[in-house]
């Protein structure tokens, strides 16, 4: 029988039976049965139409021609790993190259995120001659073990925190500790990062590296202060470490005004090392570490060969080259830009009228760009508790009006919003008129809940 005539409960049924219950589904009291996308929309089994304001990774749109035909041509001709001579993998190497500072010109190919954090741990660890590690509170790198020791968001619930990582304060200055009202937050969370450095290094340890997603985003969409990440290399340069950017989530045009999310940080500062995923290949696994040629030399001075069966094959760099060149004739960038401020203008509004939007912007600064966009549920504006269930509620409600929206952040208060790019000005209205409606109905319940109980 075909998966897609299968019956929904029967799907269910086998899944659970088959498939370990760590996979997760997504709304798991009612899981969506998806059996076709395309662009920024998702189909089910009865054919009922779903905006996707989840999925990052297909990019340039779910199932776009360009992407599916270049694999399939490819795919036709040669498929093979790369250690031959092919134009495929050069000529992404150098379209990738072209839209990064130049220092970072040495490329590795790989398969998935958190193959490229492995590989940009290994890669810092033999350029400083140091283990250690400092990270992001909440951060998610991976899940590898050694990106598992790195994820804060994931070995909190594990065996705990190695002695080789050190954590920082995420740059959040809408609940942490240095807030929309504070002189200089990017001066102030860096400072807390030397901090962690000197503890470490003050009990002998050695920093390796810095590791951070340019937007932090399992930590809640957060946008850091301006000049965050030039003070913090300053700090993690002076310690001998390196500085890893993270764009997995949110390299690739996604932020609007910028190719790479690290670039809002200006035009001074360069990581020493990238990693790129999740939409690098629009669905296709795919993914890459870009670096600095001294950082590619001490890897290579070990005489070690770096070999990765698929990563850099012939229909990968396809692929990739298809995502680019969609990305390019499409204007997809400028078109994050003006979507993803029409999205944020009609939330803001939301902001106005219903009191459990807390964060959507502030006066000086912003909680999303481009297609990368997070609303903070609050309890009250007060105390900025987390709206947890209230988050959650208005997903499966949202769910239930054929809108895929999730949550993150510490709270899991945040519907965040990346979808794929293509999302347009229609769909924004559509997603924040049913947001609104739904917020309406929540705040008449609690009303008349409230009317009930002054009568009893
Ligand atoms: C920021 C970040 N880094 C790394 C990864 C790991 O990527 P993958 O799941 O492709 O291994 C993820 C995945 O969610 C991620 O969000």
């Amino acid at each position: 029988m075909a998966a897609d005539q299968r019956s929904k409960a029967d799907t269910l049924a086998l899944r659970q039976r088959l498939i370990s219950s760590s996979c997760r589904l997504f709304f798991p009291e009612d899981p969506v049965k998806i059996v076709r996308a395309q662009g920024q929309y998702m189909y089910d089994e009865q054919g009922a139409e779903y905006i996707d304001c989840i999925n990052n990774v297909a990019h340039v749109g779910h199932c776009h021609p360009l992407v599916v035909r270049a694999a399939h041509e490819q795919n036709q001709v040669l498929n093979t790993n790369s250690r031959y001579l092919h134009d495929n993998i050069v000529d992404y190497a150098q379209r990738l190259s072209e839209t990064l500072p130049e220092p970072l010109c040495v490329f590795y190919f790989l398969n998935s995120g958190s193959e490229a954090n492995d590989l940009a741990l290994r890669l810092a660890r033999h350029y400083t001659g140091h283990q250690d590690v400092v990270v992001l509170d909440h951060a998610y790198h991976g899940h590898l073990s050694s990106l598992i020791d790195i994820s804060p968001y994931k070995f909190r619930s594990l065996d705990g925190q190695k002695e080789w990582v050190h954590v920082a304060p995420l740059p959040d200055t809408y609940r942490g500790p240095y807030r929309e009202d504070h002189p200089n937050p990017a001066v102030a969370y860096a400072n807390e990062v030397k901090h962690v450095v000197s503890s470490a290094q003050e009990k002998g340890r050695k920093i390796a590296a810095f590791f951070a997603e340019s937007l932090p985003s399992v930590g809640g969409q957060i946008i850091p202060p301006a000049g965050y990440f030039s003070q913090v290399a300053e700090h993690i340069h002076k310690a001998g470490g390196v500085f890893v950017a993270d764009e997995i989530q949110v390299g690739f045009g996604r932020v609007g005004k910028h190719f790479w999310a690290f670039q809002l940080q200006g035009k001074d500062f360069v990581p020493d090392i990238v990693t790129m995923g999740k939409s690098i290949g629009n669905g296709h696994p795919v993914a890459c570490v870009a670096t600095t040629q001294p950082v590619a030399r001490a890897f290579e001075a070990t005489g070690v060969e770096y070999f990765n069966t698929f990563g850099g094959s012939p229909v990968s760099c396809a692929v990739g080259l298809a995502v680019l060149n969609v990305l390019e004739k499409e204007q997809l960038q400028a078109h994050a830009t003006s979507v993803g401020s029409f999205l944020m203008e009609l939330l803001r509004q939301q902001k106005i009228k219903h009191p459990i939007v807390g964060d959507v912007s502030l006066p000086r600064r912003h909680r999303g760009v481009g297609l990368f966009i997070g609303v903070d549920l609050i309890k009250d504006e007060a105390t900025r508790t987390p709206a947890t269930e209230e988050a959650a509620y208005l997903v499966s409600r949202l769910k239930e009006n054929y809108v895929l929206l999730s949550t993150d952040g510490p709270g899991r208060n945040i519907l965040k919003f990346k979808p794929p790019m293509c999302f347009s000005l229609d769909n924004a209205r559509q997603v924040v008129a049913k947001l609104d409606a739904i917020l309406t109905d929540m705040e008449e319940k609690v009303r008349s809940c409230e009317t009930l109980r002054l009568q009893l």
